[in-house]
């Protein structure tokens, strides 16, 4: 019997990918017969090779690219139905924005209001107040003015972070939010992404700084067009499990967690 408090079509996991396969108009299959599961309230680490298909996944799951077969589900509902609720944020690979685009850190964080505003785009003061939230929790307050294509790339991530914060969603997507800046930045994206799952927000995170995804990731997805492995970090994030996805690419093994395994591990580095 559920809770009388509870929403029955928000129960259940957050994200399902069941056998999703995706290929590109230029024939080219980036996703062969994917599936995981992600419960609410838990940050998944998406890990894979370059190529490997980890945006490709982001943007099914975000409903930007139809699966050619296989279905995604977001509590339950079709990503459409999601994507109508507002209950998905997501936070670009950098390589993927035109940073030329003439326009203020204020109005790119705005652009995560859209989908609460009415037709008109008029931010109301719930939109002020939730843009000037954002920007003071991802610690760029004083850059509000600035434009985007001004500032370092540190400061570019935790724009596009304030942007899917000010959406207040349920489920957020982040490809690849650590590359590219500071350690004081990677910390503070780290800290603020435990903070959400402990209020209940589903995290997916591409990422390829191995050696921290055990200290805040649940979960760990690894692809490479298929899915190599998923589960829970300390089932999933092994030595075997890091060797078939990366091979003789991965140039930083994260020793010290490598260390503590009994069965020295082969490096391939070329
Ligand atoms: N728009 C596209 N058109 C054709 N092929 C693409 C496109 N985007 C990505 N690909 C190809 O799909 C594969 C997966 O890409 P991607 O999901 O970007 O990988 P990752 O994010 O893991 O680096 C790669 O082989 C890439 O070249
Ligand atoms: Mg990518």
């Amino acid at each position: 019997m559920s809770r009388h408090n509870e929403r029955p079509s928000d129960s259940g996991p957050a994200i399902v990918v069941d056998k999703v396969s995706v290929r590109y108009a230029s024939g080219q299959w980036a996703l062969e017969n994917v599936s995981l599961t992600l419960e609410s309230s838990s940050i998944c680490a998406l890990l894979g090779i370059n190529g490997s298909g980890k945006s490709t996944l982001c943007k099914a799951i975000m409903g930007f690219l139809p699966p050619a077969s296989g279905r995604v589900a977001i509590f339950k509902h079709a990503v459409r139905h999601a994507q109508r609720r507002n209950i998905m944020a997501y936070v670009p690979q950098v390589e993927e924005i035109d940073w030329d685009f003439p326009v203020s850190v204020y109005d790119v964080v705005m652009m995560g209001r859209q989908g609460r505003m009415g037709f008109l785009r008029i931010p109301a003061r719930a939109d002020r107040v939730a843009v000037e939230t954002s920007l003071a929790r991802v610690g760029i307050a004083d850059l509000a003015k600035r434009q985007i294509g001004a500032l370092s790339g540190g400061q570019k991530k935790r724009v596009f972070l304030a942007r899917a914060l000010a959406q207040e969603s349920r489920i957020m997507v982040l490809d690849e939010p650590f590359t590219g800046v500071d350690a004081t930045t990677e910390n503070a994206i780290i800290d603020i992404l435990k903070q959400l799952r402990d209020e209940g927000m589903t995290i997916l995170v591409v990422t390829h700084n191995l050696s921290v995804v055990p200290e805040y990731c649940d979960t760990v997805a690894m692809i490479n067009r298929n899915l190599i492995a998923f589960g829970k970090t300390e089932h999933v994030f092994t030595p075997a499990n890091l060797a078939q996805a990366f091979g003789g690419v991965l140039r930083q093994f994260p020793l010290d967690l490598l260390a503590q395994e009994r069965e020295p591990v082969q490096e391939h580095l070329p």
